[in-house]
């Protein structure tokens, strides 16, 4: 057999047989009918078959099909709106290719360590299959933007002679016994491009030595990093605001069902519109250490723990329902929803324990000091479109930061914070233009001045005011996805401690 036509565009076959290739998704046979769940890469479509002479041949494998079994099938496409994906297909025909036995991921809930260990059969899975698919026309929706906004694509190295961001978070390797190291950023040669070509961008992997495990660090993530030549710090910041609007509206237009899908309430997306709040470094520090920020945390550990009261009512009933269930299916529905429950409990309680910490973090904030991963949250949720925040304390930030002339213990940057407590998703910058402020940063840094020559020369011949940003993939995809965890959004996450398969 040969596949003639796609899940996804079945419309077109109503009526007609058709041959589809895929997997066994789900199986369940009942009496006379066979229930087959076929994926093919495209969609989900429930193909039925039919005890009888015309399905003499094949009517008893199709029975005993396991999950993941892959073949051919062939049969007559129904328009049928209760069916997953809208269409069901009557079977004429079918050709197993491979019959799997014993799945290792069941329909049962498993637990995330085991599920990242199968990392490349997981992909299969419904939720993991959108979350890529969301990934794939978000890269499209970023290259799409600068593209038609008069950019130009310059792929920058990875191999890397010195730092571009912190120090600390820099991967060593060894190249042919020097010592080089993974690109933290695109950033010093794509601001060398946008002297030749006016507006560029790179878009790429990049690698930061995070040595702590949260839910927003990967050590290996990719970035889009715009630049652009005469531009200002507002300048930069109103493309950002455009860009994010610009991609979140594509998401949105392109994936709806796909979003609800997911979970992800559609309506605080569609609140990401310009204009975005601008608020200085300076104002955030009153913004943690007053009364919103306090409410917002108490308000959190009073609905946290009713939460967890529901919850575990809802543990008695599931407990019940297991008892009395009649059907293997009901046991096994009541088992998956315990399974999440005591999940999310323990998730409410581990969040609940952190609660007294970041307020105490938040009211004793000083000035000075950088914005801690919860105070950005804070500042976050308090906003209901996204938050850039500027003119940070030139000492958390690195050093290539415009300084701004007229507070000079402060630099002309910007973090763009998402909504909804998903905190930084992009940081930028007007850079250093002037020679001399550049070299002062350098040394101040203990940045040795050789590794910096090339990126100095653009500042000693026609040094213009430029800015950039950069927006990390990852980061933006579980925003946009509504997903707590970054780990999800990248086929094959990185972190400390995780590096199989
Ligand atoms: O704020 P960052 O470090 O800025 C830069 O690298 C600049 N050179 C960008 C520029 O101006 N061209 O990183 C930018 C973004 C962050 O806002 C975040 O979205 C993402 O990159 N990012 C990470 N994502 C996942 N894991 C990590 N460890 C990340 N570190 C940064
Ligand atoms: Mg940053």
């Amino acid at each position: 057999m040969k596949a003639t036509a796609q899940i996804s565009n079945l419309k077109d076959h109503v009526g007609k047989e058709v041959t589809l290739a895929g997997w066994v998704y789900k199986n369940r046979p009942s009496g006379k009918l066979v229930f087959l769940v076929v994926r093919d890469g495209t969609g989900l479509c429930q193909c039925v078959i039919e005890k009888g002479e015309d399905s003499e041949g094949f009517f008893q494998d199709a029975k005993h099909l396991s999950q993941e079994a892959s073949l051919f099938v062939r049969g007559i496409v129904n328009a049928d709106e209760r069916s997953v994906g809208g269409h069901e297909l009557r079977v004429t025909g079918m050709e197993i290719v491979h019959a799997s036995t014993d799945y290792p991921i069941t329909p049962k809930q498993h637990g995330v360590d085991f599920l990242f260990a199968k990392r490349h059969l997981w992909f299969r899975s419904r939720r993991q299959y959108l979350i890529l698919r969301l990934r794939h026309t978000l890269v499209d929706a970023i290259r799409s933007y600068f593209n038609t906004n008069g950019f130009t694509c310059i792929d920058t190295p990875i191999f890397a002679p010195s730092a571009g961001e912190g120090a600390q978070t820099l991967f060593e390797v060894d190249y042919f016994g020097d010592p080089v190291y993974l690109a933290q950023t695109g950033q010093l040669y794509v601001e060398s491009a946008c002297m030749a070509h006016g507006k560029v961008y790179c878009f790429g992997p990049t690698f930061r030595a995070e040595k702590s495990k949260t839910r927003r660090h990967l050590t290996e993530f990719w970035m889009v990093e715009p630049e652009i030549a005469f531009a200002s710090l507002s300048d930069v910041v109103d493309v950002a605001e455009d860009f994010v609007c610009n991609i979140v509206s594509r998401m949105l237009n392109d994936h709806r069902a796909d979003l609800e899908e997911l979970g992800r309430d559609i309506a605080e997306l569609e609140k990401i519109q310009k204009p975005f709040y601008r608020i200085r470094y300076a104002d955030v520090a009153d913004l943690l250490r007053g009364p919103k920020a306090k409410q917002l945390l108490e308000d959190d550990l009073t609905q946290k723990a009713a939460r967890i009261g529901e919850l575990e009512k809802t543990l008695v009933e599931l407990e019940q329902q297991s008892a009395n269930a009649k059907k293997q299916w009901q046991k096994d529905k009541a088992a998956q929803d315990t399974v999440k429950a005591r999940e999310e409990i323990s998730e409410l309680q581990e969040q609940i324990k952190n609660i007294p910490h970041h307020m105490e973090l938040a009211a004793n904030f000083k000035m000075g000091s950088d914005l801690g991963g919860s105070d950005e949250t804070i500042i976050s949720r308090l906003h209901d479109r996204p938050v850039f925040i500027t003119h940070y304390p030139a000492k958390v930030k690195a050093f290539y930061m415009r300084q701004d002339r007229e507070n000079p213990e402060y630099v002309e940057n910007f973090d763009m914070l998402a909504t909804e407590g998903f905190g930084e998703v992009i940081g930028g910058s007007a850079r250093e233009e002037d020679y001399d402020r550049l070299l002062a940063r350098l040394t101040e840094e203990k940045l040795p001045q050789e590794d910096y020559e090339w990126y100095l020369d653009l500042r000693r011949y026609g040094s213009v005011p430029h800015g950039g940003f950069g927006l990390g993939l990852e980061r933006t995809l579980s925003w946009i996805c509504g997903l707590r965890h970054i780990r999800e959004t990248i086929p094959y996450p990185r972190m400390m401690g995780t590096m199989y398969p």
